[in-house]
């Protein structure tokens, strides 16, 4: 099955209802990632980005909307497909691998423990295992417990362990979250050189910017709705390979690499950036120009007379 999209949402939403309240997570999301894309989604706390990895991921259901992975419809995928769904289409690391790490068993024990529910041979799971061991530089830890290990190489062994059943998709939910900076660029290495090699799709969710250097494309998401997007600019994407295949460190920054585009719904809504709103004073309402000037469109806030004049209409003196 080849669909264009690795990952296709329209119009995405997902509502948690309690006994008192209601939470739009996601309220309406469009996002479309590419096979082999590495990608990073930022945004504030509770922008919605958890639950669209938990989506993405075959752990929650949408609410409404299209959600595509692999050319499987996560919304009306029944039990037993979404099970085979989160084995064998998508690996999953959190900011705390606790919950698919074992303690007591050793790091080549916890890879081979996806494999053995595929039923893989024992000699292929041993052999494979050693490789991704070795691929997330824990080689010589193999026969190490878990217990043993320290938080970033707990995290390593849970990149293999998402890796065990060979995912074509990779899903990271701030990945770096608990270990310091220096493993946190030896994880964003790995995450790239997997993308790269194995020419695996990545999504990393993440709070830091400093990524985009690592990405082509950066999306950012508010109240549950892509808001823009970061992406690298057509003359430096050559030169980044360039510099990549001479294996140089990029400490470049996003600012001058990347370019940000406001991202527009099918149905044409947008979110505009608070800093500008702020400047303008735009608020509740604006002016748009009726027609489109010199290719653009233009929104003007009220001027100072006509909110008086609108106040004055609301609320006539008496
Ligand atoms: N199981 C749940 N029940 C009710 N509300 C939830 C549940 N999970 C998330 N929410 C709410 O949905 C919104 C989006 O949460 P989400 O966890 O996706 O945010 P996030 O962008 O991952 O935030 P953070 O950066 O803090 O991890 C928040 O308002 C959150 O309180
Ligand atoms: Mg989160």
């Amino acid at each position: 099955m080849s669909a264009p999209w690795m990952i296709d949402c329209e119009r995405l939403v997902r509502i948690y209802k309690t006994l008192d309240f209601e939470v739009q997570a996601l309220q309406g999301l469009d996002l479309q990632v590419a096979r082999g894309e590495m990608l990073a989604l930022i945004g504030n706390s509770g922008s919605g980005k958890s639950t669209l990895l938990n989506l993405i991921g075959g752990l929650d259901r949408p609410t409404a909307g299209r959600l595509l992975v692999d050319g499987h419809d996560l919304l009306t995928l029944d039990d037993r497909a979404r099970t085979l769904y989160k084995r064998r289409t998508v690996g999953f690391v959190w900011q705390n691998n606790a919950r698919n790490l074992v303690p007591w068993l050793t790091a080549q024990e916890n890879v081979e423990a996806p494999m053995l529910l595929e039923g893989v041979p024992r000699r292929e799971r041993r052999e494979r295992a050693r490789a991704l061991l070795e691929t997330v530089g824990l080689a010589v830890r193999r026969r190490s417990r878990l217990a043993q290990l320290s938080g970033g190489e707990e995290q390593r062994v849970g990149i293999a362990i998402a890796l065990a059943n060979r995912p074509p998709l990779l899903l990271a939910d701030e990945p770096t979250g608990s270990v310091d900076a220096r493993t946190a660029s030896l994880i964003y290495d790995l995450l790239r050189r997997l993308n790269r090699e194995i020419g695996q799709t990545v999504v990393i969710v993440t709070h830091d910017r400093r990524v985009a250097r690592l990405v082509e494309r950066v999306v950012a998401i508010r109240d549950g709705r892509t808001s823009s997007e970061l992406v690298l600019r057509q003359g430096y994407r050559e030169r980044l390979e360039q510099l990549r295949a001479e294996g140089a460190t990029l400490a470049h920054d996003p600012e001058s690499t990347h370019e940000e585009w406001i991202v527009l719904d099918s149905a044409g809504r947008l979110q505009l950036p608070r800093d500008q709103l702020d400047a303008l004073g735009l608020q509740g309402r604006g002016r748009l120009q009726s027609e489109v000037c010199d290719g653009r469109i233009v929104l003007t806030p009220e001027s100072k007379e006509e909110k008086e004049g609108t106040d004055e209409k609301e609320d006539p003196a008496p």
